[in-house]
């Protein structure tokens, strides 16, 4: 018994993939494996992408690239963040596509000993507010100058949706027609090009988004980037969160649990102990709410969520110490989503899945076909 564990189906990767390349085709998946996966493991996660019809992988950051590398992962990965000029070496390194939005930074680049060869991805910023160039000419110079180096190679036009997952439709429809004309102006001028735009919510959720290739990353993880419920995609969660009862005793009226007395009894009742806490990334505010499942039912988690362990009060006919707990995940009839997490954390269910700490061991399975 693993005092905390998470439990990863690869097999719901590849299949959320395959859903996901179904969907997007005829443009091609690029799954986004940056931030470990979204605390998936990102070899592992990206050589079930891959299985399941991810053409691309999509990092943040240049060591993330060479880290895939270095687990020997094949195949174009696109390397999404800003880079400092160490960080560009390292990615140039890994042989991985880069984005640009300025013509010095193209200037840099085609200089650099390591960079023959490199596909390079030009950004406009038509609303997100963070990376690339707001203005179409910059974006249209940066693109001219990597067409016109001789060792770089112009190989995609991106921007980046900030109000896919919004009922609304407005802004994001308003981004990809700022976007449309001026991907297709320098495809025109420069030949073919990935011209890429959607996340997983414009994936879903807006066709006209998809272009020549879609960049997801929370739905291929299982997760309905609308934070409600991925069956309405068919999508599976890849990813449990489980513990144990690593301990069971009878609480009196007025007897606390944890830190601060956040618990008291009113009613005799039992306490169970589960080994896992804020270090491992279940939540502090999570305290006095939350649901574990324990044999198969709801168990409320009671008192202050600690560094390594939490409370749970288990009633008058508690289950035995030994018992398997699932934090996030299915037991029996019951589930319990990231997406539940999120909603009673005030957060987004990416944030959830990411903060599971280097702590808590990652064992790899494949249930979804099984
Ligand atoms: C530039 C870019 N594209 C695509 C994605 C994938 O988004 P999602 O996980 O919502 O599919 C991200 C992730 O935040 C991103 O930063």
């Amino acid at each position: 018994m693993r005092r905390a564990l998470a439990r990863i189906d690869l097999a719901a990767i590849e299949r959320n993939c395959i859903r996901l390349a179904r969907v997007a085709a005829p443009a091609a998946l690029c799954t986004v494996v940056k931030a470990d996966g979204y605390g998936h493991g990102a070899a592992p996660a990206a050589r079930a992408a891959q299985a399941g019809g991810a053409a691309w992988l999509a990092v943040a950051t240049a060591h993330e690239a060479a880290e895939l590398r270095e687990e020997g992962i094949g195949g174009p990965i696109l390397v999404m963040g800003a880079l400092s000029g160490q960080e560009l070496t390292v990615a140039l390194r890994a042989r991985a596509d880069i984005v640009a939005w300025s013509d010095g930074f193209v200037a840099a680049l085609a200089a650099h000993p390591a960079a023959a060869g490199t596909g390079v991805h030009v950004k406009l910023d038509t609303g997100m507010g963070r990376l690339g160039t707001r203005e179409e000419e910059e974006a249209s110079r940066t693109a001219a100058a990597v067409a016109e180096a001789p060792r770089l190679r112009l190989a995609g036009a991106m921007t980046h949706l900030a109000t896919a997952d919004d009922d609304d439709p407005t802004f994001a429809r308003e981004q990809l027609a700022r976007f449309t004309p001026w991907a297709h102006a320098i495809r025109a001028a420069h030949g073919p090009l990935l011209r890429h735009v959607a996340n997983s919510a414009a994936t879903l959720g807006i066709p006209a988004a998809r272009l020549d290739m879609v960049r997801c990353g929370i739905a291929a993880y299982g997760m309905d980037p609308f934070g409600e419920d991925p069956r309405r995609h068919g999508l599976t969660p890849a990813l449990e969160l489980r513990s144990y009862l690593a301990e069971v005793k009878p609480i009196a009226v007025g007897e606390s649990a944890g830190y601060g007395r956040r618990f008291v009894a009113e009613a005799p009742t039992s306490i169970g102990t589960v080994p896992i806490g804020y270090g491992d990334g279940v939540r502090r505010a999570l305290t006095n709410d939350c649901d574990l499942l324990i044999g198969g039912r709801r168990v409320p988690l009671v008192g202050a969520v600690s560094m390594d362990n939490v409370t749970v009060d288990l009633g008058r006919a508690p289950p035995e110490r030994g018992a398997e707990v699932v934090l996030i995940g299915s037991q029996g009839p019951e589930r319990v989503l990231a997406e539940e997490w999120a909603r009673r954390l005030g957060t987004i269910n990416y944030e959830i899945t990411c903060a599971i700490s280097r702590r808590v061991p990652r064992e790899y399975h494949r249930e979804a076909d099984g």
